[in-house]
């Protein structure tokens, strides 16, 4: 099973869209297996966000990530990371199809909601960064056989 990090920006938690995304989430039939409400600082928003130091909408994105609390949250199952970007939707929420997350619920690409990782190895980088290992609970639901076969 696959695994990926899932944010829940502070948009999400300042518009009481918690419930609604996880339960989209949890309703596709992905699992959560770590989840915790925390605030970002500077250093951790420099460091999961690394790979977009240096480009101009950067100042912004540090400064609403680090606004005001967020959900972090480790979700697994079948093809996770694909099926959680296909869940939020395109980055530029005024682009993102009805249905998805950001195509649902958000008109801007500053203001989208949903972290999802973009790769099998962000994944586990991004993790790293807000858990750790114990923090992680492996556990088997009885309906899991009725989500993914064999
Ligand atoms: P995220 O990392 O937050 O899940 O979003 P993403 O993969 O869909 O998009 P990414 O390219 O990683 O960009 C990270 C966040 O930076 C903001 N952004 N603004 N104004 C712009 O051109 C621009 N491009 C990116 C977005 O808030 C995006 O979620
Ligand atoms: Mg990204």
């Amino acid at each position: 099973m696959e695994r990926t990090l899932v944010l829940l920006k502070p948009d999400a938690v300042q518009r009481g869209l918690v419930g609604q995304i996880i339960a989209r989430l949890e309703g596709r039939g992905l699992k959560i297996a770590a989840m915790r409400l925390m605030e970002m600082d500077e250093a951790l928003a420099h460091r999961h966000y690394e790979a977009h130091v240096g480009k101009g909408f950067f100042p912004g994105l540090v400064s609403f990530i680090t606004s005001g609390p967020l959900v972090a949250m480790v979700l697994e199952g079948k093809d996770t990371v694909a099926v959680v970007r296909a869940t939020m939707g395109d980055t530029n929420a005024a682009k993102a199809a009805p249905g998805t997350i950001r195509g649902d619920f958000a008109i801007d690409i500053g203001r989208n909601l949903i972290h999802g990782s973009d790769s099998v190895e962000s994944a586990q980088r991004e993790i790293a960064i807000f858990f750790k290992d114990g923090d992680i609970v492996s556990y088997r639901r009885d309906t899991d056989p009725w989500i993914v076969e064999g």
